[in-house]
């Protein structure tokens, strides 16, 4: 990957002394979803599948970037101000984190190369892997590299720049991943811990929907709406005043009278325990009992959060139907994207092609499947 980054830097830049490489991890979510803004557990890995960058100091006042995958190349001037493009929307993940980083670090004169291996929106976050490995390049510059704040960081470039309120929890699986674990990461605190992600005689699979999504143009901001007004709910006919929805149990959503309200709250709060469930399945082994977890999971995001749609909905269907699934739900931010199933390994070739021929017999579109390698967060290759 090394030569194929720097044969291409060198092709648009004109030299290749000097050169320094980096990786930022997508990710992919097991169990815990809209629970992170929401102050609950989250289940994320960082995947192999990311966005590689050649990269080289300089002394100039000007980051120039060039992604493979736009054929595309942006001039950022350091002495200006970074103001929202409208027409590169790429470019406002790397001037969010400009933004976000200005006042504590310096941020260096570069040239770079940036090339990725995730499909696009396809929910697997690229956008975090993007802004992570720009914070990270800054911070290694800088001799800074504090896995937390750089996500913290990665997080505000996406709510304050970009314009979306997510969690936190792509930007920190992207920073702290780790090969072959999981994070089991409280959202409210930040306190995390890695667990073993072994499936022994089962796999996980990774189904890209072939739906694209897009967080900024989806109803993500207005679930988190949802999500506020709930809690806002609950607070003042419980008279208690708590600062997120996942303090509260289930008893709670009582309180509310408004459906929709009430299903998100219901989803959130029992999503929740879910995740808290799903981990110690994984720490007992019973990969059964882990399954059914998950398609409680996607039921509650079809049924209460109404984030999944047709496609999702059809693959997680299918993938139930097949003898050798034992658990399935949609991953990430939902409204396209992709889906995960656990699957026998004898199963593994079957279990794609069933997929793979009803899933466009009932869809039109083509799914496309990884096997994906829980992987290391950003790091310097
Ligand atoms: C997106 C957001 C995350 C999280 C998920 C849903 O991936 O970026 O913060 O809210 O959706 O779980």
């Amino acid at each position: 990957m090394k030569k194929f980054l720097k044969e291409n830097f060198l092709k648009i830049y004109g030299y290749d002394n000097d050169i320094k490489y980096f990786f930022s991890p997508g990710r992919v979510n097991i169990i815990g979803e809209y629970t992170d803004f929401n102050g609950g557990y989250v289940m994320p890995a960082a995947i192999n599948l990311g966005i590689y960058a050649a990269v080289s100091f300089n002394r100039n006042n000007c980051v120039k970037v060039f992604s493979e995958n736009e054929k595309s190349s942006s001039g950022i001037l350091l002495n200006e101000n970074f103001v929202k493009s409208s027409s590169k929307k790429w470019i406002n993940y790397i001037l969010g984190v400009f933004e976000n980083m200005k006042d504590k670090y310096t941020i260096p004169g570069m040239d770079i190369y940036i090339y990725g291996t995730l499909p696009e929106s396809s929910g697997l976050s690229s956008s975090a892997a993007l802004e992570v490995l720009i914070a990270y390049i800054i911070g290694f510059y800088n001799k800074k590299t504090d896995r937390t704040e750089i996500a913290l960081i990665g997080q505000a470039a996406e709510n304050n720049f970009v314009g979306v309120n997510c969690g936190i929890m792509d930007q920190f699986a992207v920073a702290n991943g780790k090969a072959d674990k999981t994070l089991i990461l409280n959202c409210s605190t930040l306190d995390f811990s890695y667990n073993d992600f072994k499936l022994d005689e089962y796999c996980l699979i990774i189904i890209n929907s072939g739906k694209k999504r897009q967080l900024s143009d989806s109803k993500y901001n207005e679930r988190k709406s949802e999500c506020d007004k709930a809690l806002e709910i609950i607070n003042k006919s419980s008279g208690e005043d708590k600062n997120f929805l996942c303090e509260y149990s289930t008893e709670y959503t009582k309180y509310i009278s408004d459906n929709i309200l009430y299903k998100r709250a219901f989803h959130v709060i029992s999503e929740n325990s879910r995740v808290k469930d799903a981990a110690l399945c994984l720490k007992n082994k019973d990969f059964k009992e882990f399954g059914k977890i998950l398609y409680e999971s996607h039921n509650s995001l079809r049924d209460n959060f109404e984030v999944t749609g047709f496609e999702l909905d059809t693959l997680v269907s299918l993938s139930s139907s097949h003898k050798g699934c034992i658990g399935a739900r949609m991953t990430g931010a939902g409204f396209g994207g992709c889906s995960l199933a656990v699957v026998k390994n004898s199963d593994y070739e079957d279990f794609i092609n069933y997929i793979n021929k009803n899933y466009t017999d009932l869809t039109g579109l083509k799914a496309d499947f990884f096997k994906v390698e829980i992987s290391d967060g950003v790091k310097f290759i």
